[in-house]
């Protein structure tokens, strides 16, 4: 089945007010979001720490759109149940998480989720290569995984396009995470990315009681794409 390759902005939730993660989530969708980015941290595959299983399913019943869970975490395995559970549509893992991704790749779909595989930086593409048919997403890491608000790193754009190639007719869509605003999302999308996670370009200047910059934020990155997507 062909899938939906128009370009889908997911804002993550590592840029929201904490103090406010419901509201937030309304804002952001009724702004325009398409899915809703939710960042797992365990201070230990990344040297910072968020949420858990518990706070995504609080979160649940506000998205509209697609719980799209990022898996910043290792081991992946003992936790999958927990976040299926908590109604991820979407579970994201890293390859560099342990030494053998395809049973994560597997038991992520077992548990009734689409299965995600993210890259960091200094992962070869080519590395996903005999996972793609496990997987629904790739997630090209175009920053060092932990932090909002980092500098997009502009050679993984050429991992980008390598991946666009090697997953050819697959139903696999390629997210881009890391630094994207109206600057970088072009020459994303122009190498076959076609889910844009973005932060702080999302969320700079608004609030929840301010939300109006949420929609012209999201709006500036669609413009900037005018043509592409
Ligand atoms: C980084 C996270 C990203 C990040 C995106 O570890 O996975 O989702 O928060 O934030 P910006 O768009 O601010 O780079
Ligand atoms: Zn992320």
């Amino acid at each position: 089945m062909p899938i939906d390759r128009t370009v889908k902005i997911a804002p993550s939730i590592l840029s929201a007010d904490f103090a406010n993660f419901g509201a937030e989530i309304e804002a952001v969708e009724a702004e325009g979001a398409d899915w809703v980015h939710v960042d797992v941290m365990d201070g230990h595959f990344v040297p910072n720490l968020t949420f858990g299983p518990a706070l995504c399913k609080a979160i649940r019943p506000h998205i509209k759109t697609v719980m799209d869970v990022h898996l910043m975490i290792a081991p992946v395995d003992p936790y999958i149940d927990a976040f299926a559970d908590a109604g991820a549509d979407i579970l994201t893992a890293h390859l560099e998480a342990g030494a053998h991704t395809h049973r994560t790749l597997q038991a992520i779909r077992g548990a009734g989720v689409k299965a995600g595989l993210a890259l960091n930086p200094g992962t070869p593409v080519e590395a996903a290569a005999p996972l793609l048919d496990l997987c629904d997403l790739v997630c090209v890491m175009t920053v060092n995984p932990g932090f909002g608000g980092q500098k997009f790193i502009r050679t993984q754009v050429e991992q980008i396009r390598k991946l666009r190639k090697m997953i050819g007719d697959r139903p696999v869509h390629i997210e881009v995470d890391g630094g994207v605003d109206p600057n970088t999302a072009p020459m994303v999308v122009e190498a076959g990315a076609d889910v844009l996670v973005a932060g702080s370009a999302v969320f700079r200047g608004g609030s929840v009681s301010n939300p109006a910059p949420y929609g012209e934020n999201i709006r500036a990155i669609r413009d900037s794409l005018a043509g592409r997507a």
